[in-house]
């Protein structure tokens, strides 16, 4: 089966068999196949955040259902239970028309509500997790779908106990326990100018949301147009000697407050100043907008993008000292700089 039109790559690789699921219940009886239950399985949504390196060898499974209700209301917050299938982007409409809010941060988040919590995905100083009530989850080792409530599904920047473990889950459905009325997140760079240039003064959670799908807009390459996968790396953490050291000798270098007091470094930057921003080896390349984007002008493999990954990843480290790590689930090959 070919996977090129099921990643936003579009980089060519096939997967041994696929199969549609529609239903969460469904998942027990698949997994008695001797296929599935002993061989590599890969939950597809979208592909946004996957790359090829090579086939994949076992089964990809591709979760239809793709609806959204609200379980529980509380008056001034509520849960909303949505299903693996359905676009993140569409949740996130969902909810705001239903006056609530939490999720406007994260409009146009490319990929599916299944993927959001496994990578924690996050944008404009919100991160999923945040407002996650429980993840439900198929568990390959017992059979069952299990809800895991927020505090048991590890979650961290860009990290998660099924991102730890791909194997062993497959998402299902997330409840998201969302406020009526909140403090608008507007600190992050250029969400106000938006707001502004757009000519709105009292900000709703609406226009927010409106805001950041114009930055994202203009500022990532649209999948649909040139193939990428978002950021290809995360940002690095590092602790305060360490970033007090670069920061004075790059002063420009941006310096965000990281997890655990931490400090995260821009990758975009530290991948900028190494001279990769638009850069292009073949059809393997570095977006003209972002410099954290890496893209496909057309015919690049897997196998190019990684290396080209490798080489910007090995770049950093030399000039900086700093490692980078890749951001989207690689299949098929490890990651180790050059
Ligand atoms: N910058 C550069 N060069 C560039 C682009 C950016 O120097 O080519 C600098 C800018 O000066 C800016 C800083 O990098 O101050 C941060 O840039 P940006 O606001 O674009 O955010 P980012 O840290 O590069 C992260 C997420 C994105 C998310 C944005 C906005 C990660 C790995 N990436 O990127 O998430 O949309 O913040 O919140 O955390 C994704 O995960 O796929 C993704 C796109």
């Amino acid at each position: 089966v070919s996977l090129a039109g099921r990643n936003t790559f579009r980089v060519a690789a096939r997967a041994a068999m696929m199969a549609d699921v529609s239903r969460a219940d469904a998942l027990g009886e698949l997994f008695e196949f001797a296929m599935l239950r002993e061989g590599p399985v890969l939950v597809l949504g979208e592909g946004s955040n996957l790359l090829f390196v090579g086939d994949f060898p076992g089964v990809a499974i591709c979760l239809t259902m793709a609806g959204a209700s609200i379980v529980r209301d509380d008056g001034d917050s509520a849960v909303v239970r949505a299903e693996a299938g359905m676009n993140w982007n569409d949740l996130v409409a969902w909810t705001l028309a239903r006056g609530l809010c939490g999720l406007e941060n994260m409009a146009l988040i490319p990929g599916t509500v299944g993927a959001a919590p496994i990578q924690n995905i996050g944008a404009y100083g919100a991160e999923v997790g945040e407002f996650v009530e429980a993840v439900e989850a198929f568990q390959r080792d017992t059979g069952q779908v299990k809800r895991l409530p927020a505090a048991d599904c590890g979650f961290a920047y860009r990290d998660s106990l099924f991102k730890r473990e791909p194997e062993r889950w497959v998402v299902t459905a997330l409840e998201l326990r969302l406020p009526r009325q909140r403090a608008l997140r507007l600190d992050y760079a250029g969400v106000r100018e938006e707001l502004a240039a757009m000519g709105i003064d009292t900000p709703r959670a609406v226009h927010v949301a409106e805001a950041i799908s114009r930055i994202r807009t203009r500022k990532l390459p649209n999948p649909a147009l040139l193939g990428n996968a978002g950021s290809f790396f995360k940002n690095p953490v590092v602790d305060a000697g360490t970033a007090a050291a670069l920061k004075a000798d790059h002063p420009a270098l941006p310096v965000f407050a990281g997890p655990d007091g931490g400090h995260k470094l821009s990758a975009a930057w530290l991948i900028e100043a190494c001279g990769w921003k638009g850069k292009r080896e073949g059809d393997a390349g570095v977006a003209e907008q972002h410099a954290l984007v890496l893209v496909n002008h057309g015919n690049a493999t897997g196998q190019q993008l990684l290396e080209l990954a490798r080489r910007i990843a090995g770049s950093v480290r030399e000039r900086f000292g700093v490692s980078l790590e890749p951001e989207p689930r690689i299949i098929g090959a490890r990651f180790d700089p050059a």
